[in-house]
């Protein structure tokens, strides 16, 4: 089946914003702990350029979180398959994703987390899918929000394919009865 890759967001526009979301960061933390949780493995490229941008001096660590069946839209189906390593009790905690979409993984991360007693919780991500949202747990920094497509690229995957692309981009699949977005076919994965 043809595939087409429209550029959304280039290489520039990320670089751009990440430098602006990096000094946003920095100066609302300070001088204060804090710990920057990459979301695996979607997040990976923009947790690696968003580190560098920031003039504070965080810990970081890793967490994985899947993602199973038709049903990804259900709570209850989301697993964390990797968990963090540091403690985060009395630091404050900065949770980085590639795309919130429905809302139920960042959800689930957030309550996962708090339990744990952070001085503080707070969302980065990439991208914001509002459109899709079904559950709303706050998403307190934002790279770009967009409105609709499957995207890829820069971290994000189809079939864990296309997550090396520098830009971000729409991912459309040709289909004989007129243009289908990937987003109606399959599930994504974290
Ligand atoms: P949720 O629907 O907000 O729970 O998002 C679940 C996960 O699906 C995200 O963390 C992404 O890893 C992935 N995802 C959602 N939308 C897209 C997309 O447009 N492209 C690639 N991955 C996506
Ligand atoms: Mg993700």
């Amino acid at each position: 089946m043809p595939v087409e890759l429209r550029e959304v967001i280039s290489p520039a526009a990320i670089r751009a914003r990440i430098a602006e979301m990096g000094r946003e960061i920095s100066a609302l933390y300070g001088d204060e702990p804090v710990v920057a949780v990459c979301v695996l493995k979607g997040a990976f490229m923009f947790f690696a350029d968003l580190v560098r941008s920031l003039s504070i001096n965080p810990e970081v660590d890793f967490l994985r979180v899947t993602s199973y069946g038709k049903s990804q839209s259900r709570t209850g189906t989301i697993s964390l398959t990797k968990d963090l390593e540091v403690e985060i009790e009395g630091k404050h905690v900065l949770v980085v994703e590639d795309i919130v979409d429905t809302g139920h993984t960042a959800c689930f991360l957030l309550d996962t987390l708090r339990v744990r007693r952070p001085r503080s919780l707070r969302l980065c991500s990439l991208i914001d899918k509002k459109e899709r949202r079904e559950v709303e747990c706050g998403v307190d920094f934002v790279g770009f929000s967009v409105q609709e497509g499957f995207l890829v690229g820069y971290g994000l995957d189809f079939a864990e394919l296309y997550r090396h692309l520098d830009a971000v981009c729409e991912l459309v699949r040709d289909e004989p009865n007129g243009t289908n977005r990937a987003d109606t076919a399959e599930e994504p994965d974290a």
